[in-house]
């Protein structure tokens, strides 16, 4: 089923001058980016993307990590892509997270974990609504869509 996930490279990503290799990973699976910009995230808006941390001991400096600068804010598109996104992202700590995925390959520590991306239907829908206007997603088709997919 074709699906849009939020994606969000956090600041050590951008910091480290790692978007573009990450948003290369995403360009060869096959996935379209349909919105991207960068953006220094405001707490308020910080607190209501992780509100569902509020009460956990970490969320004050998870809050601290991700407005400490820019983030690349993504809307990414293709089939099946939340669970296959969380899949190339690895496990939340990048120290248990397999080789060959984003935080398995590039990070070390928890809280300082690189990259964001939606868990479900619901929290996909819920976070594109929360950094994204519609106006601001793309609707476009690529030359290759046929290649890709069975029934594109
Ligand atoms: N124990 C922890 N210590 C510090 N930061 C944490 C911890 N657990 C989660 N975080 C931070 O909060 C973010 C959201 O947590 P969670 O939703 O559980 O992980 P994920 O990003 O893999 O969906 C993580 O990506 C990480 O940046
Ligand atoms: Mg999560």
């Amino acid at each position: 089923m074709r699906e849009q996930s939020f994606v969000m490279l956090k600041p050590d990503a951008v910091k480290r001058r790692l978007a573009g290799e990450v948003l290369s990973r995403f360009e060869k699976r096959g996935l379209k980016i349909v919105a991207a910009k960068m953006m220094v995230i405001s707490p308020e808006l910080a607190k209501k993307h992780y509100a569902e941390h509020a009460e956990k001991p970490f969320f004050k400096d998870l809050v601290s990590y991700i407005t400490s600068g820019p983030v690349l804010a993504m809307v990414i598109e293709g089939g099946d892509c939340i669970s296959l996104i969380r899949k190339m992202v690895g496990a939340t700590n990048p120290s248990e997270a397999d080789m060959g995925t984003i935080r398995g390959d590039y990070a070390i520590e928890t809280g300082r974990n690189m990259i964001h991306a939606s868990d479900s239907t619901e929290s996909a829908a819920r976070e594109i609504s929360l950094f994204f206007k519609d106006s601001e997603i793309c609707q476009y088709t690529l030359p290759d869509e046929e290649i890709i997919y069975e029934e594109p």
